[in-house]
């Protein structure tokens, strides 16, 4: 399939964009016009000002399409996601380890096959464009066709995507192992075909180290030096059971992070799911090698996995994500997933403002992804990936509106009460892929 062209188009509405965290740079991270114009050149962002001015200037045979009070902000990014999951999302009444047996496990075990898969592909981005989300990085199963059906359909919808085949050879159903040599060898031939082509990338997908014999991450390793731009995703620190478990496989390693140091898997693009219970040698450890820790706090909260913390993560300058991680999250909102952030930031008294949120999602994401440079902000030069936001969406959230006397109070109200029913329009390249 060709992909597709990107569009060229202006539009008119209140524009929002983050070009710096503003926990650290304050009033001084976002640019906010009230009545701005952002106009799209063959899917590339070319302009972005107030609409009187640039208007003036404008090729007249641009289409200008006026979306004023909507807010326009960078498309959103989920750095954690399960491609398989879609269908077992709200699974009663278990922690990590007993989840993944008896929900996660059966139901990965289908993705072997095209058609359940393709269908999954689809319908995982559409879902995820109707939530605002324009770029995520997914984990499929073990089964290369999973990824084939991912990379397929993102390649047909022009997204920027990755995505990664899971490799995985202990401590799962025979149905979903592979072994060190076969997943080494589908890696490499998925990079070959997959890797670089349009916006798609391919992350090495070790699942966690308690599904990986020591050859397997032997291999991994074996990867991630052979192909050194790749981003490498993986689970870290998760579930007290999880980290016992780990202890007892590894009896040598000093911490969970320390296994996945051995194998050359912690450094600038590795992307370590979760990371609630580390300690201060871990969180060093992965912020020194420039790795960066992906928040999932729905997932947290759901699977009683415990409270994120973003102040220690600050303090030891690990770079943070924030993350649906589905289906073990709960909502495909980011919105409504940076609401969940800020509620297990409350349970230990630290904070996080509706800017902050937001950065969080667009150009917060994009650095952990090594993509701050192309996707997260509304800037001249970047990918036209946009979400056109309507914080009056619903009746409850018009009456919350009318009470906001600042961008923050609104903003931080939108987060709180926001999901896709505030997505009113996504882009993918200029492209409208999703109207409300
Ligand atoms: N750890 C290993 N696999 C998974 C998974 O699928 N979901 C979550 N939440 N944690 C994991
Ligand atoms: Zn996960």
């Amino acid at each position: 399939a060709a992909i597709p062209a990107g569009a060229s188009l202006a539009i008119r509405a209140r524009v929002l964009s983050y070009h710096a965290h503003p926990m650290r740079e304050g009033e001084g991270a976002h640019r906010y016009i009230e009545d701005g114009l952002v106009v799209v050149r063959d899917g590339v962002i070319e302009s972005v000002g107030e609409a009187p001015a640039l208007l003036a200037g404008l090729d007249p045979a641009l289409e200008v399409a006026d979306h004023r009070p909507l807010l326009l902000m960078a498309g959103f990014i989920d750095p954690h996601l399960h491609m398989p999951q879609t269908q077992v999302i709200g699974s009663y009444g278990t922690q990590l380890m007993e989840w993944l047996a008896r929900y996660t496990f059966p139901e990965e075990s289908r993705y072997g096959d095209p058609a359940v898969s393709d269908e999954a592909a689809r319908f995982l981005l559409a879902e995820l464009l109707r939530n605002g989300t324009t770029t995520a990085s997914a984990f499929c199963t073990s089964h290369p066709q999973s990824a084939e059906s991912l990379f397929a359909e993102g390649e047909r919808l022009g997204m920027r995507l990755v995505a990664g085949k899971v490799m995985m050879d202990r401590n799962a159903p025979p149905a979903l192992l592979d072994t060190p040599e076969r997943g080494f060898d589908e890696s490499n031939r998925l990079i070959e075909r997959w890797h670089g082509r349009g916006r798609l990338a391919f992350a090495i997908s070790p699942r966690f180290a308690p599904t990986s014999s020591e050859a397997q991450l032997e291999a991994a390793g074996q990867l991630a030096a052979d192909h050194p731009d790749l981003h490498i995703q993986t689970h870290l620190s998760e579930n007290h059971g999880e980290i016992a478990f780990v202890r007892e496989l590894f009896p040598w390693a000093e911490d969970y992070t320390a296994v996945y140091e051995r194998y050359g898997l912690v450094r600038p693009g590795a992307l370590f799911g979760h990371c609630i219970h580390l300690s201060e040698r871990e969180r060093g450890s992965l912020a020194e090698r420039g790795a960066s820790a992906i928040c999932c706090p729905t997932s947290n909260l759901f699977l009683g996995s415990g409270l994120f913390d973003r102040d220690a993560a600050l303090a030891a300058g690990l770079r943070t994500g924030l993350a649906t991680d589905i289906g073990g999250g709960t909502s495909y909102s980011l919105l409504a997933t940076a609401a969940e952030a800020y509620k297990v930031l409350a349970l230990r008294d630290q904070k996080l403002t509706g800017h902050a949120a937001l950065y969080m999602i667009t150009a917060g994401n994009a650095e952990a992804l090594g993509w701050g440079d192309r996707i997260g902000q509304v800037a001249p030069g970047f990918e036209a990936d946009l979400v056109l936001l309507d914080p009056g969406a619903t009746p409850a959230m018009r009456r919350r509106m009318e009470r906001a006397n600042s961008l923050e109070e609104e903003l931080f109200a939108l987060v709180t009460m926001g999901d896709d029913r505030a997505v009113a329009a996504t882009f993918v390249a200029g492209r409208l892929a999703h109207r409300r």
